[in-house]
């Protein structure tokens, strides 16, 4: 212990004791959780943009879900430096408190269901920060960052979603066909 903070960059666990390391190391699960779904519904989404030549949606879709899959590995890594096993198993039983899986039938839809999942998450971790409670600075730093990581992403989900009822608005004008072009400016 230094400075009464743990030091664990080194998968160290000597000195746990104001910090439960199961309790943390479920948490840190729940979260891997909660970033494999985000991957898993971003993929899906890139893979729905392409098949209609939405290019630039495609493209948003595909960095969030590069940005998960981030997140992905740097809780894996920091659960097993806790000495911990990652849980990569099915996870959505993992997912009912804290994020849904909303698929969506309509790019809309899906965009507004990331938001709600991005919201929740956010909700999680900083819940998680105030459970650490800087006693794990390792553990604290790397949740910080994911959730100025997630915020981004939240912004980034509203401005899609204001710049897909502009493009709605505009495409009641044309055709279905024109609608999907317009996806791809
Ligand atoms: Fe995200």
């Amino acid at each position: 212990m230094v400075n009464g903070c743990f030091v664990l960059n080194e998968g160290a666990v000597a000195g746990w004791t104001d910090v439960d390391r199961e309790t943390v190391l479920n948490l840190l699960n729940e979260i891997l959780a909660i970033e494999i779904v985000c991957v898993l519904r971003y993929k899906r989404q890139e893979s729905m943009a392409k098949e209609v030549h939405a290019g630039s949606l495609a493209a948003e879709f595909q960095k969030l879900a590069q940005d998960a899959q981030v997140h992905v590995d740097l809780v894996a890594e920091r659960i097993t430096q806790l000495e911990g096993e990652p849980n990569f198993t099915p996870v959505g039983h993992l997912m009912e408190n804290h994020s849904e899986y909303i698929e969506g039938s309509s790019f809309r839809e899906m965009i507004k269901g990331d938001w709600v999942a991005e919201r929740m998450a956010i909700d999680f971790y900083r819940e998680m920060i105030r459970v650490i409670n800087g006693k794990d600075p390792t553990t604290h730093r790397m949740l910080e960052n994911i959730v100025a990581s997630e915020k981004k992403h939240t912004a980034r989900l509203i401005h899609l979603m204001t710049s897909f009822e502009q493009r709605t608005i505009t495409s009641s004008f044309h055709s279905n066909r024109s609608f999907i072009a317009s996806n791809q400016r």
